[in-house]
């Protein structure tokens, strides 16, 4: 494996331009693009292009083209909608106020895809590929960017085994595609706590499974029990690792953070199930910026109940790319059921939340060098 294929090689003018732009010949009306963009439900909204980059065996990575969106051809043996041989990613163009479009550490995103394809037996994908195709994209569909308060454009790479043919192996086609969605809050009403119910039921990954990869299937095994949490009236679960003495792991689509009442800061260690999030890595480095004590831990199920009827959390959030962060407002299984900070955002919770989308949006200096401008 070349290291070379970890790292942005060129510059994004250059892996950009590889991309062959033919434009959408109906692309929406302005007015009608812009009422779109004010106020969009997270994910039902979506751009006039998208990219696309075609693998076949024996070939590598072929056809760079940013081209109009719209439904895939598939045929109906294609492996992916059979045995789920897909990956996927998500990252966001912010707006700056001057005007210039960034995006935040989308190498790290790139990485991942890497790690995803390798675990799910898909083709990689080189960083200069990764990082083109969302340039390209997002310089096309430039105008499709919203701005305001927490608005941004999502992007959703993905990649799926094409090839027709029913036998159970690696399939030696595949095609990488990025879409984009100019999107608000993940969470429907803006940034509120969410409940979370804590699922002793379902896993959502298990040891040596698909759980730190981004692929569909982790997402398929975790909508049975959101339904099952969404009857007990709470809004996301919070997935165990299966263990005969389980401990936290993450939300399915968000990892989690606990802020104890002596300030300290701790999240579930990196298990190889949980998901590597990016937004996770970073509120780690802002936390140590902050000389606040920050661990990465096994925290067992039994530990966390005993730590909130103490009182010892005094706060808990989520984070992912499309939540950002997100409070915690109350956290419960079949045994218990407890309010945290009275169902409010939390100090500490909000502040890191500020500074990173402050950060994210150009409103304070980048001293990490996250930012990657993409036009
Ligand atoms: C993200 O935060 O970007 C995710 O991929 C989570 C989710 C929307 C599936």
């Amino acid at each position: 494996m070349s290291s070379q294929l970890e790292t942005l090689n060129s510059s994004i003018d250059e892996v950009a331009a590889l991309f062959d732009v033919q434009l959408n010949d109906a692309p929406a009306p302005v007015e009608e693009r812009e009422a779109l963009k004010a106020a969009p439900k997270f994910g039902t909204v979506f751009s006039d292009h998208m990219a696309r980059v075609t693998w076949k065996d024996g070939e590598g990575w072929t056809a760079r083209r940013v081209e109009k969106y719209g439904p895939l051809q598939l045929d109906p043996a294609a492996a992916v909608l059979h045995y789920g041989q897909e990956i996927f990613e998500g990252l966001k163009a912010y707006r700056h106020a001057d005007g210039s479009v960034w995006s935040f550490r989308p190498e790290e995103n790139a990485r991942r895809y890497i790690r995803s394809a390798r675990r799910l037996a898909l083709p990689e994908l080189s960083v200069d590929d990764f990082i083109g195709s969302i340039a390209a994209l997002v310089r096309t569909d430039i105008e499709w960017i919203p701005t305001g308060d927490e608005a941004a454009l999502y992007l959703r790479p993905f990649m799926i085994a094409t090839e027709a043919f029913l036998g159970v192996r690696p399939a030696l086609e595949a095609e990488h595609l990025v879409i984009a969605s100019p999107v608000g809050p993940y969470f429907s009403g803006g940034v509120h706590p969410v409940n979370i119910w804590i699922s002793q039921d379902y896993a959502r990954a298990s040891r040596g499974g698909t759980g730190e990869a981004k692929c569909g299937g982790n997402y398929a095994a975790s909508l049975l029990p959101q339904i099952q949490a969404a009857r007990e009236g709470f809004d996301q679960v919070c997935f165990l690792d299966g263990q005969a003495d389980p401990a936290i792991e993450e939300l399915g689509g968000m990892n989690v953070f606990f802020v104890k009442a002596n300030g300290d800061i701790v999240t579930p260690a990196l298990s190889g199930s949980i998901l590597r999030g990016v937004t996770r890595s970073s509120i780690l480095q802002l936390i140590k910026d902050r000389d606040i004590n920050v661990t990465e831990e096994h925290i067992t199920l039994a530990s966390l109940k005993a730590m909130l009827e103490s009182g010892e959390i005094a706060e808990a959030f989520a984070c992912g790319t499309a939540a950002v962060i997100t409070p915690i407002g109350r956290l419960a299984d079949h045994d218990f059921d407890v309010t945290i900070n009275g169902g409010e955002p939390g100090k500490t919770t909000m502040d890191i939340r500020e500074e990173l989308t402050d950060i994210q949006n150009g409103r304070r200096p980048d001293r990490h060098g996250w930012l990657t401008r993409l036009a």
